[in-house]
């Protein structure tokens, strides 16, 4: 699989997203475990996850060990596997989202996290969300001093702005990784973040790469964008690859991390690696979704 890199350290082009394995609608365990071990078949080597992702209160952590089970009984080498968790979010059972961006709360959350990870240190630790009750710095300065401890290897941070991404990366010392904001055809406001991310040579996560769960599962996918399917039958491929393929084509520091539940769209989704747009492909399908 093509190879990019995050903090100099390579891995797969795309990666897998792991929320929809542990959210709403999500599989069993088996299925969750298949659809991993099929990830890394296909030569993924980044897995995303977070340790709000889960349904129930008493269950925090959920994805976070089902990536460990997953990783521990697939029968290969896994040490290449780039494990990127989160912290800073909070999912109280009700559905909702809550934030907790406290320093005291990130430094303990990260340690339950690399506990259930069963790792030392945690490969790429990323700040999920801003808090607004917690300033920007206070927050970055926990996840630098988790870099400077060595709790974690590298660090990212998510849902940011250009200011924040600067500031975050003055905070680090320059040790800013990555970057994970929403980014997809029908969702483009995290243009400039991809931009400043290729600028200063930081990866750029896109998240819901593919329009979200929702929209993603319907089957709709490219329907509003016609481009994304006329371009998929042209390459005899889903419209899937090609959103994948075109968001690769933006800019080398994009690794999107399709979530996935079944193995047959991870699968899918890590053959648009190798797909080879035309640049009058990529321009049309930038028309397009602009
Ligand atoms: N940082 C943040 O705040 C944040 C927020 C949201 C998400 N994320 C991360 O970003 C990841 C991706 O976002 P997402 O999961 O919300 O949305 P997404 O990647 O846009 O869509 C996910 C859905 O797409 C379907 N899919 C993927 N590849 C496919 C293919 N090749 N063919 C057919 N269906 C395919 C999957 O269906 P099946 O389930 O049927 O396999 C999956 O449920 C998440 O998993 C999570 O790790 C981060």
């Amino acid at each position: 699989m093509q190879q990019r890199t995050i903090g100099g350290r390579a891995v797969s082009a795309i990666g897998l997203g792991g929320m929809p394995m542990s959210i709403e609608g999500r599989p069993d365990r088996d299925r969750s475990i298949a659809t991993i071990h099929a990830a890394v078949d296909a030569g993924v080597t980044l897995i995303d996850t977070a340790d709000a992702y889960h349904l129930h209160a008493d269950e925090v952590g959920h994805n976070e060990e089902l990536i460990a089970e997953a990783l521990r009984s697939y029968g290969g080498d896994t040490s290449g596997v780039l494990v990127a968790t989160k912290g800073g979010h909070l999912r109280p059972g009700d559905g909702s989202w809550t934030k907790d961006g406290r320093p005291e709360y990130l430094k303990e959350a990260v340690k339950a996290s690399a506990k259930r990870l069963g790792v030392e240190a945690i490969g790429l630790y990323q700040f999920h969300r801003p808090d607004p009750n917690v300033p920007y710095g206070d927050s970055v300065g926990a996840i630098r001093d988790l870099l400077d401890d060595g709790v974690i290897e590298m660090a990212g941070i998510s849902n940011a702005n250009p200011d924040q991404i600067r500031q975050a990366q003055d905070i680090l010392g320059g040790r800013l990784v990555s970057v994970q904001n929403q980014f997809s055809p029908r969702f483009r406001s995290s243009q400039p973040e991809l931009e400043l991310c290729a600028e200063l040579g930081i990866a750029f996560l896109p998240w819901s790469p593919l329009g979200g769960i929702s929209l993603a599962r319907s089957g709709e996918l490219g329907a509003e964008y016609s481009a994304f399917l006329e371009v998929a039958e042209a390459h005899g491929v889903s419209p899937f690859q090609v959103t994948l393929a075109w968001e690769l084509a933006l800019a080398p520091v994009v690794v999107p991390i399709p979530g996935s539940s079944r193995p047959a769209s991870i699968t899918d989704s890590a053959a648009a690696a190798e797909l080879q747009l035309t640049d009058d492909e990529v321009a049309r399908l930038s028309a397009d979704a602009a």
